[in-house]
């Protein structure tokens, strides 16, 4: 049986075009390849994604528990993914000027795959970049450290694009996955943040990012003190 584009469903995480009408740009993204074939690729692209998303949290659950015996501290707060939807995927090739495509999706973006690491200390953050980066079967695509080189608006976290490969039956595949580290004061800072984004430039939203920047100072002011705390109480007897 033939589909109309808007009635397809994905069975996965992120449901995609869940008799919802989607918008424009996800339409032409469906249109563009014949339905039937791009779902396919397009299940295939996510069941992919989502593969290098448990492999990347695996990682890190491994490496968190292996400190934990060896250093009784738990360096990873918690962990969350996300797969990036086909709404946004279109969305970003479209302004991007890429062609709506899922072999586009995949040439052109790194980061349909993400994972964010909420991590206690500072140095828990950097401790983890060095254990995974050491990982053999990883290669660092790129890094930004937005927590030594804050961004304007007082943005602060470690980013970084991995390839990551994925044995499927007859090949493997290197994916890349965007994972961002950052401890729960920088994380409850971007979430809050984030909702400004959408809102337009006026008098007093120009008033609270000058507040939102300030307090992204106090913030990775606390993150330090917090943590030479809890060196120190290590310390002690
Ligand atoms: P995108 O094309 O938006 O993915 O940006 P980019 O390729 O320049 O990458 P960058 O590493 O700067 O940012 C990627 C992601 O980091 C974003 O999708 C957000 O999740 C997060 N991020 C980056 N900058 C900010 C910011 O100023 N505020 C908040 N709240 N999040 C940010
Ligand atoms: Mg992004």
């Amino acid at each position: 049986m033939k589909h109309a584009p808007h009635e397809i469903i994905i069975q996965s995480d992120a449901v995609i075009c869940n008799h919802q009408p989607a918008s424009e740009s996800a339409m032409l993204f469906l249109r563009d390849e014949g339905a039937a074939v791009l779902m396919e690729d397009f299940r295939a692209m996510q069941q992919l994604y989502q593969s290098a998303i448990k492999e990347i949290t695996t990682k890190l659950e491994i490496l968190d528990e292996e400190f934990q015996i060896r250093h009784d501290h738990n360096p990873i707060h918690n962990i969350e993914s996300r797969l990036k939807t086909p709404q946004s995927i279109a969305d970003k090739l479209e302004r991007l000027g890429y062609p709506l495509s899922v072999d586009s999706a995949k040439q052109r973006l790194r980061d349909i795959a993400g994972v964010r690491v909420i991590c206690n200390y500072v140095d828990d953050i950097y401790r983890l970049v060095k254990m995974i980066q050491k990982q053999d079967d990883l290669t660092t695509i790129c890094t930004k450290d937005y927590i030594a080189n804050p961004k304007p608006n007082g943005y602060r976290s470690y980013h970084l694009i991995l390839s990551v490969p994925v044995f499927l039956a007859d090949h493997t595949e290197k994916v890349p996955v965007e994972l961002q580290l950052r401890t729960v004061a920088m994380d409850s800072w971007a979430s809050l943040e984030h909702h400004i984004r959408y809102k337009s430039s006026t008098k007093e939203t120009q008033v609270l990012q000058q507040r939102l920047a300030k307090n992204a100072d106090a913030l990775a002011a606390i993150d330090a003190d917090m943590q030479e705390i809890y060196q120190t109480i290590n310390r002690l007897e």
